[in-house]
């Protein structure tokens, strides 16, 4: 049974740890982006612990708020959602934590109105776009790069 509980300001250091090393793609995270995720969005950060109350894993997120009308009626969308970021410690993988993760947040954005949730991924990051998948996320743009020099 995986534990996932409200992320505390106790819990960032360890939450740091684990984004630095397994969410370093484009930027690392520091210590104050994790920092600021939490302060602007403490109601959609969640952590997950194993029975000694270490941190595993963590998901954080946000409400999209401005998006013009014609996009919200054109997504057929009331309140959108996004999936800022998550990660699970390597050693506690495929033990359901990155799911049970997912989906408190997305209870939580159920829970206050959210219709639909984006995301974005790095293509690389095979496992995540696995678990998206599994969990209902379809692919709805592709982002495409091409090198001149
Ligand atoms: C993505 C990540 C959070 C998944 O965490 P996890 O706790 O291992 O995931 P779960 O155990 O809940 O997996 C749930 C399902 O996702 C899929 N999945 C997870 N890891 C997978 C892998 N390595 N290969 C294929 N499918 C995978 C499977 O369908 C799995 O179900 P199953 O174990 O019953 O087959 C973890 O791999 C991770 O931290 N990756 C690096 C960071 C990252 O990519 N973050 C996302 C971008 S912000």
């Amino acid at each position: 049974m995986v534990k996932v509980r409200p992320c505390s300001s106790n819990d960032l250091q360890s939450v740091f740890e684990i984004a630095e090393k397994y969410t370093s793609f484009d930027a690392t995270p520091t210590f104050a982006d994790i920092e600021g995720m939490y302060s602007r969005n403490p109601d959609y950060f969640f952590v997950a612990e194993d029975n000694s109350g270490r941190v595993t894993g963590f998901i954080t997120g946000y409400e999209r708020k401005g998006l013009p009308e014609n996009v919200l009626r054109t997504w057929n969308a009331k309140r959108v959602g996004y999936v800022e970021l998550m990660a699970v410690d390597s050693r506690y993988r495929r033990k359901g934590i990155g799911r049970a993760l997912m989906n408190t947040l997305l209870e939580h954005f159920q829970r206050n109105g959210i219709d639909i949730v984006n995301l974005d991924v790095p293509a690389e990051q095979e496992a995540a776009v696995q678990l998206y998948k599994k969990l209902g996320f379809y692919v709805r743009a592709c982002n495409m790069r091409k090198r001149l020099v």
